[in-house]
């Protein structure tokens, strides 16, 4: 592997380094899974340690747990957003620190915050600083996972109106009628690194919402978002994106293809993982 390969960019590599030197004693972790959790203390720096995070459910394949999942609100013109966190200055081993967290996210009794994205280096993008500013809306990206996307361009906001026929669409891998997915960014303006998503409305969903709190609070009229950063090695998976997803029984799932993970994004569970700390700025 050449050393391009290994690091895509010269920027990317620096602060790669410095995340890997900074969350050494938490580096395994994450491919070891949750037997490594009783080990691991709590971390130094800005907002690292022990977090129970929502996520969508990882079913097979080598990554460790699920992809994290990002409440969705949508505007009053039908744009969607993903919430971010409270932001608040709290004492970490008395010294002030800033932090994005909220507590009984409406009324759900989950601690929802910023946390939950701190992995694969995510965690020193200037999208995770608690106060980046930005107004949250999801946005078309460089590089658009999908035909129907094909019309949009860089940065637009994803809308509701783009998602109207989401009880039929396909594109011939796996089912058709499961739900229309999307990919963007989130808290990326202006940013070197992007943050990547998905969003999918499904009737699924909707149905899910109805008996679950949570569901309920963190999703809108069917739609639903993760963090689509593989916790494996950090790749960017993708629902529905290639047709080897099928070799692997996978088709109507979110597939990794750099080794097979397979998450299910009808099926939000807990997870318990040890985030990095943000890098001291
Ligand atoms: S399965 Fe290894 S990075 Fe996704």
């Amino acid at each position: 592997m050449s050393e391009s390969d290994k690091y895509p960019e010269d920027s990317g590599r620096r602060r790669f380094v410095k995340g890997v030197v900074g969350g050494a004693a938490l580096a395994g972790v994450g491919a070891t899974g949750a037997t490594a959790i009783n080990s691991a203390t709590s971390s130094t720096g800005a907002g690292g340690g022990t977090t129970e995070a929502y996520a969508i459910e990882n079913v097979a394949g080598p990554a460790p747990r699920g992809m994290p999942q990002i409440p969705i609100e949508i505007d009053d013109e039908g744009y969607l957003k993903g919430v971010w966190p409270e932001v608040k200055t709290v004492e970490e081993n008395g010294v002030s620190v800033q932090v994005a967290e909220t507590e009984n996210y409406k009324g759900t009794g989950v601690t929802y915050s910023s946390e939950w994205f701190q992995y694969c280096g995510v965690e020193s993008y200037a999208g995770l600083q608690p106060d980046y500013d930005s107004d949250n809306y999801f946005v078309v990206g460089s590089n658009p996972g999908y035909e129907w996307m094909s019309d949009l361009s860089q940065g637009d906001r994803l809308n509701v109106s783009m998602f109207d026929d989401y009880q039929d669409w396909g594109n011939g891998i796996g089912q058709a009628g499961l739900g229309k997915p999307a990919t963007g960014t989130w808290r990326s303006q202006d940013a070197e690194d992007t943050i990547p998503i998905q969003v999918i409305r499904s009737e699924k969903i909707k149905q899910m919402a109805e008996n679950d709190p949570w569901i309920k609070a963190s999703t809108q009229d069917g739609f639903m978002a993760w963090l689509n950063k593989c916790t494996h090695f950090c790749c960017v998976p993708g629902y529905k994106q290639t047709e080897d997803a099928a070799k692997f029984d996978a088709a109507d799932d979110v597939y990794c293809q750099c080794h097979q993970s397979v998450y299910d994004p009808f099926s939000i569970v807990q997870t318990l993982f040890v985030a990095r700390p943000r890098p001291e700025s």
